[in-house]
């Protein structure tokens, strides 16, 4: 598209570059000046007291209430509802750039979006009023889902026929590779024609963020129908993993109770809203991903998983923990394990013991670790009350601990089993420390006490900063923090960025604006780049040195309090010898690089904050 264009200039950034930003947020929002910035309140939540900033320099916006931010862009999009595409028209009409009409890519999607609105708003027809509907509608009935809850979340029928919605959607015009391509029909194998995907099934839309039909849930009703459930294929709008069933609709609970609930399957979500839990979202099938993860982050920092108590439930949350524990290392997602007794789902739960029952197990929702350690102990072998029977549940719990990182957090552990099981906390420190050291994988620790990963983060923003707006910081950067990541994971993804960025291209604030349009991407950014002052280091060249030399002695510093315990525990527990030795020239490297860096410093900037 840039062909049609002087000097091959490409509109996007022809608009960056004429569209003041102050003009285009003015028109909504009343800004006042203050300092460099321009202040208001926001538009995109309700405030008395502003906190939506402006700052023309670098051409961005956010707001510290709620956290929207970004570039006149990511403004435009969010303030008129729009894709990146059609705020780009916006604002190019509007300075009489011109847009190369369409993108084949763009008008893809719009079709199989047309096609999914078609087919759900058919699927809906046929449930609430068709005669074909009646099977549907008695399921329904029979499980409490009544018409109200049948519209909030768009339900349907898809009618046993072998190509109904087929016929249907031709008849609209579709045209059946569009079918085929959103996960609606399928050719026959032999002959030509195309059938139903869906047939003789109840249908529950699955919605993008902002609500829009993307893929379905199906679940079978008549006897014999295999499988119970069934979903769209994955199509250039859906991709399995990716999404939260009823996330739309469950936004505003999510916020108001600042919590979610996170279930298994369609019903279990859906019975959940009925009783009040307007909080709950489904993970269609799947442990939890990091986008999932993501999604609910922007919401809410507390979720609750409340799988299914059956085997394959157990199994789900156990393989979410990984994913959750992923995301929540930097972002401090605050995750609770729910356990409903008795082999139940939350909708037959809900069903038997009622809103108030569910509502105690949900505030009785442990953390991840007690909750693995509950389950261990309670499906160790033999009785608590013998010797063998306590072996076999230490032994349990041993794998458990054995990942718990925080010295403070397993002597916690240690207290408590000591307790339960019986047995000396001597005895458990000694048995789950050898695990400890086992697993740890060498040169790298976790687990760093929130305040210090405070500390580093402000370190890191700073460097970050520094590294967008000189290039000489990049060079140091590389050199000197080499094989020491951030800690911080938003951090290091800009930090690899960064590194990767191609030499002949310009970097800066704008530049990483443009090229990263996602949501999560430019709020990242578009925060850093407000928070950057660069102004308070007189000297850049030391301040990026200084801050350097305080995250690398802040690594090794943890790297030898780490070896420090290991080398401890090796040697109470008599390690084997070439284990003691490869633990101890850990120790002695850590040691070594530490009090190296130390005796260099004295350029600490009194400006450089360490949280
Ligand atoms: P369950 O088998 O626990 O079903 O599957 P359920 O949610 O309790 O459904 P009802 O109450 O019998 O109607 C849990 C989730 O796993 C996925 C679906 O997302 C389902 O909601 N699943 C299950 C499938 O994708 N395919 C299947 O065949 C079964
Ligand atoms: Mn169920």
């Amino acid at each position: 598209m840039s062909k049609d264009f002087p000097g091959g200039l490409d509109p996007v950034e022809l608009v960056r570059d004429r569209a003041d930003i102050l003009e285009i947020i003015g028109e909504s929002v009343v800004l006042k000046r203050s300092g460099r910035n321009y202040t208001g309140l926001c538009p995109f939540h309700g405030e008395k007291t502003p906190s939506f900033n402006v700052n023309p320099e670098k051409r961005i916006f956010r707001c510290f209430g709620c956290g929207e931010g970004g570039d006149v862009f990511a403004f435009v999009m969010k303030q008129q509802n729009l894709g990146f595409r059609d705020a780009l028209k916006v604002l190019a009409e509007r300075y009489g750039i011109a847009v190369a009409e369409s993108d084949p890519m763009a008008d893809e999607r719009k079709l199989l979006r047309h096609a999914n609105e078609l087919a759900a708003a058919f699927y809906r027809r046929t449930l609430a009023e068709d005669p074909a509907g009646e099977d549907a509608r008695a399921y329904l009935a029979q499980r409490g889902v009544n018409a109200e809850l049948q519209e909030r979340f768009g339900l349907g029928y898809a009618p046993r026929e072998w190509d109904a919605l087929h016929r249907h959607l031709t008849h609209q015009g579709v045209s059946a590779k569009v079918q085929e391509d959103a996960g609606l029909v399928r050719a026959r194998r032999e002959g030509n024609g195309f059938y139903d995907y869906f047939r003789g099934r109840v249908i529950f839309p699955i919605t993008g963020d902002l609500g829009q039909v993307i893929a379905f849930g199906a679940r079978a009703i008549h006897p014999g129908d295999e499988p119970k459930y069934l979903n769209s294929p994955d199509t250039p709008l859906y991709h399995k993993g990716r999404h939260l069933y009823a996330l739309p609709i469950a936004k505003e609970g999510i916020k108001r109770k600042d919590r979610a609930l996170l279930m298994e399957g369609y019903m279990d979500v859906i019975a959940a809203h009925r009783a009040g839990f307007t909080e709950a979202v489904g993970v269609l099938g799947t442990a939890l991903t990091p986008p999932q993860a993501k999604s609910l982050l922007r919401y809410s920092k507390r979720v609750v998983v409340s799988y299914d108590a059956d085997k394959a439930g157990q199994a789900a949350t156990d393989r979410g923990i990984a994913t959750l524990e992923e995301v929540a290392g930097s972002a401090m997602l605050d995750v609770r394990v729910l356990r409903i007794p008795q082999g139940k789902d939350p909708d037959e739960f809900l069903r038997s013991h009622g809103a108030e029952a569910f509502e105690e197990l949900v505030e009785g929702a442990t953390t991840l670790i007690q909750y693995q350690l509950d389950r261990a102990i309670e499906g160790a072998e033999g009785s608590l009350d013998t010797p063998e029977g306590k072996e076999a549940a230490v032994q349990a719990c041993k794998k458990i601990l054995g990942r718990v990182s925080s010295a403070v957090l397993r002597d916690e552990f240690y207290a408590q089993l000591a307790k339960r099981l019986d047995v000396s906390r001597d005895a458990l420190s000694l048995e789950i420390g050898k695990e400890f050291r086992h697993n740890r994988a060498p040169r790298r620790s976790t687990g760093t006490p929130l305040a210090k990963r405070n500390g580093f983060r402000q370190a890191e923003a700073d460097l970050l900063t520094l590294m967008v707006e000189h290039n000489t910081v990049r060079q140091d950067v590389s050199e000197h923090l080499a094989g020491i990541p951030f800690t911080d994971e938003d951090c290091q993804w800009l930090r690899e960025t960064i590194e990767a960025w191609p030499a002949d291209k310009e970097l800066s604030w704008e530049a990483l604006l443009t090229e990263y349009t996602g949501e999560q991407e430019q709020g990242f950014i578009s925060r850093l780049a407000f928070g950057a002052d660069s102004e308070k280091w007189h000297d850049v060249e030391q301040a990026a040195t200084s801050i350097i030399h305080t995250i690398a002695i802040s690594f090794w510093t943890q790297e030898h309090d780490t070896c420090k315990e290991l080398l401890e525990a090796a040697i109470r527990e008599s390690a084997p010898p070439d284990e003691i030795n490869e633990v101890l020239r850990q120790y002695k490297h850590a040691l070594t690089r530490k009090e190296d860096l130390k005796s260099r410093s004295g350029s600490v900037l009194p400006t450089h904050k360490m949280g």
